[in-house]
C-alpha cells in the first residue's frame, strides 16, 4: 500500500471511530407501541394529538400506532404483531376488558412495560395505568341530574360497549349517585356502543320506553348528542335533560355542544395521551413512577363552559407557540446538525489537506533530491565525458610532436637519393600513414573546437571547380594503381564559389578517402560539380559497398563506426565534415543501397550574403600547408654568418635534439629544457634569435617572450613560438605577447628555418639602417620595438655627445646605458651589425664627413673634435671608409671655394 493510501485509510478509520463513539455516548431509540381500540372519534384523535406533542419533546424514539377500529380480535392480533416486530413498551386503551386480558399480561410477563389507557382489562396485571375514575365520572353525572331534577324523575341510561370498563363503572357510578334518592331512578337503559349511530337505532328501537323520561345520561357526548337529535325527532319534550361524558374542546366537542344547548352538561373526561407518554419514558429510562395515575374529572354546564372554552383556547394558543417555538428548534437544529456536518467536513478536509500537503511537500522533497542527483549524476557523467575527450585531445596534442619527429626527418630521408632508391617504396608507406594520423589528430581536435566554438570560417572566393579539380588530381595516381575509373565531371560550373579552403579541402580529401576504401578494384568513382539556383553541389559517387537505411542514419553520428567499415576510418571524419559544412551554412548529405554504392553531395550556397564579415576573411593564423599536400616551398635562404646564434627552448628533448642537429650547422645553437632557464641563458647569451615552446616547465614560452621584449638587453632578439595550440585565437595571444612568429606543431623543418632566416634577414636590413648615413626613416620595415628604438636613439646619443672623447671606452659606454661590456656588444652587434667600437669610429668618421662639408675647420681640428688625436690616423681612416683623403673630399664639396 502507498504512503497516501495508507494514510487515506487512518483517516477513515478515525473517522468511523469518531462517529461510534458519538452514537455511544447517545441514548438508544426506543419504540413504543400504542394499541387504540377506535381512532376515528374526536376523543381519540385528541389523545393521538397529545401523546405526538408529548413524543416531539423527546428525542430518539419509534413510535408503532395501531388502530382496532372497535374490533376486539383484530387488537389482539395488531398487539401481537407490535411485539413481533419488538418494542419497548406497549400502551394500550383496550376495547373490551375481557379479551384483551390476556394478551396483556403476555405482554408484561415478557419483560415488556404495558400502560393502560383509559379503558381496562380484566385484571391488574400491567405496569400502569392512566385515565379519570369512571364510577366517579358516572356519579359526578348522576348527583349532577339528582340536584337538577330536585331529587325526583326518571333516567334513560345510553351505555357505551357493554364489556368495556368505562361502561360498566359509569354505570356502577351513576346507581350509586342514584342510590340516597328514591325518587329519581334509571328508568330505561339502552346500549349505544360509544357509537352515535347505534344510540340512534337504539332509541327508535326503545321508543315506548321514552315517553314519561325526564332526562338521559349518555356515557360519552357523541352518544348524548345523537340521543337529542333523535328524542327531537320522535317529537318528545324538549325539556328533557341531555348529559354526556368527554367535554372535548374544540369544533364539534362536548363544550360546543354545552355552550349551543343541545346537551345540559358534561363530565370532563380528560384523555390521558401527553401522562401516557410521560410515564413511558420514565418507565424506559427506569425513573419512578405510580402505577395508578387518576386523572381529574368535573361537571361542565352552562355555568363554567365559558370559562371553560377560554381556557382550553389559551391552551390552544399556547399549544401553538410550542408548536411553533419546536419547528423552530427544529430548524435551529437542523441549521446546528447542517453547520456540524459542515465543520466536521472542513476539519476533515483541513486535516486531510494537512496530510496531504505534508506527503506532498515530501514527494516534492523526494522528488527534488532525485531530479538534483539525476543533475548532479548526468553533470558528472557529462564532465566525465568532457575529462575523456579532453584526455583524448590532449593525447593527440602530444603526438603531434613525435609526428613532426617524423615527418621532417622523413622528408629528409626521402629527398635523400641514395636512400629512396633503397627504401623509397618503405618510406613513402610509413609517410603517407604519418600524414593519415596526423589527419586523424586534427580531425579530432577540429571537432572539439567546433565543440568548443573555437573553429571559425575563413572564406574566400574560388573557383570550386578547381579546387575540386585540384583534390581530384590528388587521386589519380591511387587510382590507376588500383584501375578504378575516377572522373571529374563538371556538369554546370557554378564559378566563383565562397568557402574555406581548409575546410571544404578536409570535407572533399575525406569523402574521396572514403570512397577509395569501400570500392573494390576496378570499381569507378565520379566527382562531378554542378550547381542550381541556390547552391552548388559537388557528388562523390562510387560503386562500392554502399550501405543500408539504418547505417546511412548513423555514419553522421560523432563516435558511429560501423561493422563493415571497421578499420576503414575513425567515424569522425563525416561527422566533422557535417559540422565544417554546417559552418558554411551549407550540408552533406548521403543516398546509399546496399551493394550498389553511394553518393554523397556536399552543398554550398551561392553568393556571400550569407556569411558574415568575420566569416568573409581569411584566416590570419593558418600558417601550415593542408596535411596531405606538399609542404610550401621554402624562400631561399640568405647567407649568414655562422657566428650567429639561437637559442632554443623545448622541453621535449628529441625534438629539441632534432632541432639542434638541424640548425647546428649554420648557427651557435644554445638551449634551455624550460622557460627559466630559457631566459636565464637569453640574458647571457644575448643570441641572435630564440624558439621556444609555449608549452615548457617554469615560465611559459608566451611569459618568455613578454619578459625578454620587455628587457633593453634582449628586446631585439626574434622570437618564434612553437606550439601544439593553434587556434586562431591562441595565436594572436602568442603574437600580442609580441613573438614574432608563431608556428604550429607539426611544423615543416624548412618553414621553421625559412622563419629563422627571414627574420634574421630583416634584422640586418635593419642594421644597414642604423649604420648608413641615412636617418631612420619612418619608411622602415624591419620590425623594431619601442625599446630597441629608445636604446638606439639613446645609444647614438651618448656616442655623439663623447665624439670629442678620444678615450671613450665601450666599459664606459655600457655604464651610462645599464647594461654589462658583453651585453652592449651583443645589443649593438644585433641591432647594428658592428662592434661598439666601430660603430663609436663610424660615427666619428661620419661627423668628420659632416664637419669637412658644413664647417670651415681645418682637418687637424677636426680630427680633433671627432676625438682621433692623430691627425695622419684620421686621414687614413677617412680614406678607408670614403675612398679619399679628408682634404681631397672637402674639395669634392667646396671645390674651388676653398
Ligand atoms: C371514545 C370514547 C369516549 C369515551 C371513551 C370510553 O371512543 O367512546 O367518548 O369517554 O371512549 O372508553
Amino acid at each position: 500500500m502507498t504512503i497516501p493510501r495508507l494514510c487515506v485509510a487512518l483517516m477513515m478509520i478515525s473517522l468511523l471511530v469518531m462517529a461510534a463513539c458519538k452514537d455511544k455516548r447517545r441514548e438508544r431509540v426506543w419504540t413504543i407501541g400504542f394499541s387504540q381500540c377506535v381512532g376515528s372519534d374526536l376523543w381519540r384523535r385528541t389523545m393521538l394529538e397529545e401523546m405526538k406533542t408529548e413524543l416531539s419533546l423527546q428525542p430518539n424514539h419509534k413510535f408503532l400506532y395501531a388502530d382496532a377500529d372497535n374490533n376486539s380480535a383484530a387488537q389482539i392480533a395488531q398487539v401481537k404483531d407490535m411485539l413481533k416486530k419488538g418494542i419497548d413498551v406497549l400502551i394500550i386503551s383496550p376495547n373490551e376488558a375481557l379479551p384483551l386480558t390476556d394478551i396483556v399480561e403476555e405482554t408484561f410477563k415478557k419483560g415488556i412495560p404495558v400502560i393502560v389507557i383509559d379503558r381496562k382489562t380484566a385484571s391488574s396485571v400491567y405496569t400502569a395505568y392512566i385515565g379519570a375514575e369512571n364510577f366517579q365520572v358516572g356519579k359526578m353525572a348522576g348527583g349532577y341530574l339528582a340536584r337538577l331534577l330536585r331529587f325526583k324523575g326518571n333516567v334513560l341510561e345510553i351505555t357505551g360497549l357493554p364489556g368495556s370498563s368505562p361502561a360498566m363503572e359509569r354505570s356502577r357510578g351513576l346507581k350509586e349517585a342514584f342510590r340516597p334518592y328514591p325518587g329519581i331512578r334509571v328508568a330505561a337503559q339502552v346500549h349505544g356502543d360509544w357509537l352515535p349511530e347505534n344510540t340512534k337505532r337504539a332509541l327508535q328501537a326503545e321508543r315506548d320506553k321514552l315517553a314519561d323520561i325526564d332526562a338521559v345520561f349518555a356515557h360519552n357526548d357523541r352518544m348524548a348528542q345523537s340521543a337529542r337529535h333523535t328524542l327531537r325527532q320522535l317529537g318528545l319534550d324538549s325539556a328533557i335533560k341531555v348529559i354526556g361524558v368527554d367535554a372535548l374542546p374544540g369544533a364539534g366537542g362536548g363544550l360546543d355542544m354545552v355552550s349551543s344547548g343541545t346537551l345540559t352538561a358534561s363530565v370532563l373526561y380528560p384523555t390521558g395521551g401527553k401522562e401516557a407518554i410521560d410515564i413511558a419514558f420514565r418507565i424506559l429510562r427506569k425513573q419512578a413512577f405510580q402505577k395508578e395515575n387518576l386523572l381529574k374529572s368535573v361537571v361542565i354546564d352552562r355555568s363554567n363552559v365559558q370559562l371553560m372554552q377560554l381556557q382550553w383556547a389559551r391552551i390552544r394558543d399556547q399549544q401553538k407557540d410550542i408548536e411553533r417555538q419546536q419547528k423552530l428548534m427544529a430548524e435551529q437544529k437542523e441549521i446546528y446538525r447542517n453547520q456540524r456536518f459542515v465543520l466536521n467536513l472542513i476539519v476533515v478536509t483541513l486535516v486531510l489537506a494537512v496530510v496531504f500537503g505534508g506527503l506532498a511537500f515530501r514527494a516534492l522533497q523526494t522528488i527534488r533530491r532525485q531530479r538534483n542527483q539525476l543533475i548532479e549524476m548526468s553533470e558528472k557523467a557529462a564532465a566525465a565525458t568532457e575529462a575523456k575527450l579532453n584526455f583524448f585531445t590532449n593525447i593527440s596534442h602530444e603526438f603531434r610532436t613525435p609526428l613532426t619527429l617524423i615527418i621532417s626527418p622523413l622528408e629528409d630521408l626521402q629527398k635523400n637519393t641514395k636512400v629512396a632508391t633503397a627504401a623509397g617504396r618503405e618510406l613513402n608507406l610509413i609517410h603517407k600513414n604519418v600524414h593519415r594520423l596526423l589527419r586523424l589528430v586534427n580531425q579530432l581536435m577540429d571537432y572539439r573546437k567546433i565543440e568548443h566554438k573555437e573553429l571559425k570560417l575563413h572564406a574566400t572566393p574560388n573557383s570550386l571547380t578547381a579546387f575540386v579539380g585540384e583534390i581530384v588530381d590528388h587521386f589519380r595516381h591511387i587510382a590507376a594503381k588500383r584501375h578504378i575509373d575516377l572522373r571529374l565531371l563538371v556538369k554546370a560550373d557554378p564559378n566563383t564559389v565562397w568557402f574555406d579552403t581548409d575546410m571544404l579541402d578536409k570535407v572533399l580529401f575525406n569523402l574521396l578517402s572514403n570512397a577509395f576504401k569501400f570500392t573494390a578494384d576496378h570499381g569507378r568513382i565520379y566527382v562531378s560539380v554542378d550547381r542550381n539556383d541556390r547552391e552548388a553541389v559537388v557528388e562523390v559517387s562510387d560503386n562500392g559497398l554502399g550501405m543500408d537505411e539504418e547505417e546511412q542514419g548513423k555514419i553522421f553520428n560523432r563516435f558511429y563506426q560501423s561493422d563493415a567499415r571497421r578499420g576503414g576510418g575513425s567515424g569522425l571524419g563525416l561527422s566533422l565534415s557535417k559540422e565544417l559544412m554546417a559552418l558554411h551554412k551549407g550540408a552533406i548529405k548521403v543516398a546509399s543501397k546496399k551493394g550498389e554504392g553511394t553518393v554523397f553531395s556536399v552543398h554550398l550556397p551561392l553568393g556571400e550574403a550569407h556569411l558574415s564579415e568575420t566569416e568573409r576573411k581569411p584566416s590570419a593564423g593558418r600558417q601550415l600547408a593542408p596535411y596531405h599536400e606538399a609542404p610550401e616551398e621554402a624562400p631561399s635562404p640568405i647567407s649568414l654568418v655562422k657566428e650567429q646564434s639561437l637559442l632554443i627552448v623545448e622541453d621535449n628533448l628529441e625534438l629539441l635534439e632534432y632541432l639542434t642537429s638541424k640548425f647546428e650547422n649554420d648557427y651557435q645553437v644554445f638551449t634551455a629544457n624550460s622557460g627559466t632557464d630559457g631566459l636565464h641563458i637569453a640574458f647571457e647569451q644575448i643570441p641572435d634569435l630564440i624558439i621556444s615552446d609555449v608549452v615548457i616547465p617554469g615560465i611559459s614560452g608566451r611569459e618568455l617572450t613578454k619578459q625578454l621584449k620587455a628587457d633593453v638587453r634582449t628586446s631585439h632578439i626574434p622570437v618564434i613560438l612553437l606550439t601544439a595550440q593553434d587556434s586562431v585565437e591562441q595565436q594572436i595571444s602568442g603574437i600580442q605577447s609580441n613573438a614574432d612568429a608563431y608556428l604550429t606543431k607539426p611544423f615543416h623543418f624548412d618553414y621553421l628555418r625559412a622563419s629563422v632566416e627571414n627574420l634574421l634577414r630583416n634584422r640586418a636590413v635593419l642594421k644597414a639602417h642604423y649604420i648608413s648615413d641615412l636617418p631612420l626613416s619612418g619608411n622602415q620595415k624591419a620590425p623594431v620595438s619601442n625599446i630597441d628604438k629608445k636604446f638606439l636613439n639613446d645609444f647614438a646619443r651618448l656616442v655623439e655627445q663623447n665624439l670629442a672623447n678620444e678615450q671613450l671606452s665601450v666599459d664606459e659606454l655600457a655604464k651610462a646605458v645599464g647594461v654589462s661590456r658583453v651585453q652592449l656588444y651583443r645589443k649593438v652587434k644585433a641591432l647594428l651589425n658592428c662592434t661598439v667600437t666601430d660603430y663609436v669610429m663610424n660615427r666619428r668618421l661620419k661627423k668628420a664627413k659632416y664637419y669637412l662639408a658644413n664647417e670651415h675647420h681645418s682637418v687637424s681640428e677636426i680630427s680633433y673634435l671627432v676625438g682621433i688625436s692623430s691627425p695622419t690616423y684620421f686621414s687614413t681612416l677617412f680614406k678607408n671608409r670614403y675612398g679619399m683623403t679628408p682634404t681631397a673630399y672637402k674639395k669634392t664639396v667646396f671645390g674651388n671655394k676653398l
